[in-house]
């Protein structure tokens, strides 16, 4: 046993000493809470805390269970210090996070020593289950996430731009982040496997604020490229949006672009310059998912005056598929909840989710949206 163990193995005893009536069993949320990414990481905390809530009013535990929130501020660095100070509290059984591939990929590593489950309700780079295929992997294989990967959301985008939208030539845009580099380079594969052709290809840096220089070569590119794929999250999606409307470039001159961009933050940059912009979304949106019924519904009553946010119901079942799992182990062990989250087959608001050998969820659904600003919505396109 190591000696962090050992330290944490002490910790849960003394917790156990306290008697059954203390006893709280925690399930970390470690998502960004501040920041620009701070609005999703809100939703998935609401969404967490309401399932905590749910059964702690149905009794379901001869404990009480807390949703911890832990702020990662979607920053790799500090995604690694809050992983070290989640394994550190032996109150804590397991982890709904996080929301950025570029955290969720090394946060995995630390949880992966203690070891203690990740369950990522957002990550989709597919490198955040699949780095425990590596022979360094210190743990067992404890990451599991409830929404399909970029592989999968990439290569649908790169067939509706080309089936739905007519597209032959493309640019590509990313934000060099583990998500945004992957997302577009899954999207240019499936586009050139298809026959189109990816006139360039350029990385931003997130937090950069102007890229009229950039958008106007792409204008003006002899090539004729018809629309930009973006690979990124909704801060730059919006200000690449409100420049290339400056700049002239509209529809039929498109911009697709994932689910980092499909969140309402869009709107607050772009304003009416999202009109028109195609944002897939992993999975399907909660108000069209009928076994998300309940659940949208209680989260209005809940948090009446906050937005839910695009990624909470996944935020919601993970939390649901850890109880669950908590409930098969018989109590609160972290390596015991592990076992059982391998054996899930959880019937919830996302219909049946069972995970495959990596930790990924099993189906395979993405949905293609376009912004509606008035609205303030993404409709669904079929
Ligand atoms: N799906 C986005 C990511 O993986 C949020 O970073």
């Amino acid at each position: 046993m190591t000696f962090r163990r050992a330290l944490v193995l002490a910790a849960v005893v003394l917790a156990a000493a306290c008697g059954p009536k203390e006893k709280t069993v925690r399930i970390a949320v470690a998502v960004p809470l501040t920041g620009d990414m701070g609005t999703e990481g809100q939703g998935l905390r609401r969404a967490v805390e309401l399932a905590v809530e749910e059964a702690n009013a149905a009794k379901r535990f001869p404990y009480k269970l807390e949703a911890a929130p832990y702020d990662d501020r979607a920053d790799p660095k500090e995604a690694v210090n809050v992983a070290n100070l989640v394994v550190s509290d032996p109150r804590v059984v397991a982890v709904v996070g996080h929301y950025n591939s570029g955290c969720a990929t090394p946060a995995a590593k630390v949880y992966a020593r203690a070891p203690i489950a990740m369950v990522s309700p957002a990550a989709t780079n597919p490198e955040v289950t699949a780095q425990q295929n590596s022979k360094d992997w210190m743990g067992p294989r404890m990451v599991f996430r409830v929404v399909p990967t970029d592989d999968v959301q990439g290569s649908y985008a790169a067939t509706f731009a080309l089936k739905k939208l007519g597209k032959k030539r493309m640019t590509i845009l990313h934000d060099k982040s583990p998500y945004g580099q992957g997302l577009a380079e899954e999207f240019k594969k499936a586009f050139l496997a298809g026959g189109g052709k990816i006139v360039s290809e350029d990385g931003v840096s997130v937090g950069d604020k102007d890229f009229k220089a950039l958008l106007t070569k792409i204008r003006n590119d002899p090539a004729k490229p018809e629309g930009v794929y973006f690979g990124g999250l909704y801060t730059e999606a919006g200000l690449l949006l409100k420049q290339m409307r400056e700049l002239g470039m509209k529809p039929p001159f498109d911009f697709i672009s994932g689910d980092g961009s499909m969140t309402f933050g869009l709107f607050d940059v772009a304003g009416d310059s999202a009109d028109g912009a195609y944002l897939s979304i992993v999975g399907v949106p909660a108000d069209e998912l009928p076994s998300a019924k309940k659940f949208v519904e209680a989260y209005k009553a809940r948090f009446p005056n906050d937005e839910r946010k695009p990624f909470d119901h996944f935020g919601y079942e993970a939390a649901n598929i850890i109880m669950a799992a908590i409930e098969r182990a018989g109590g609160p062990d972290r390596e015991k909840v592990i076992a059982e989250l391998k054996k899930t087959k959880h019937e919830g608001v996302l219909g049946t989710t069972v995970f495959d050998d990596k930790g990924d969820t099993t189906s395979k659904i993405v949905t293609m949206t376009r912004a509606a600003s008035k609205k303030r919505a993404f409709d669904s396109v079929r």
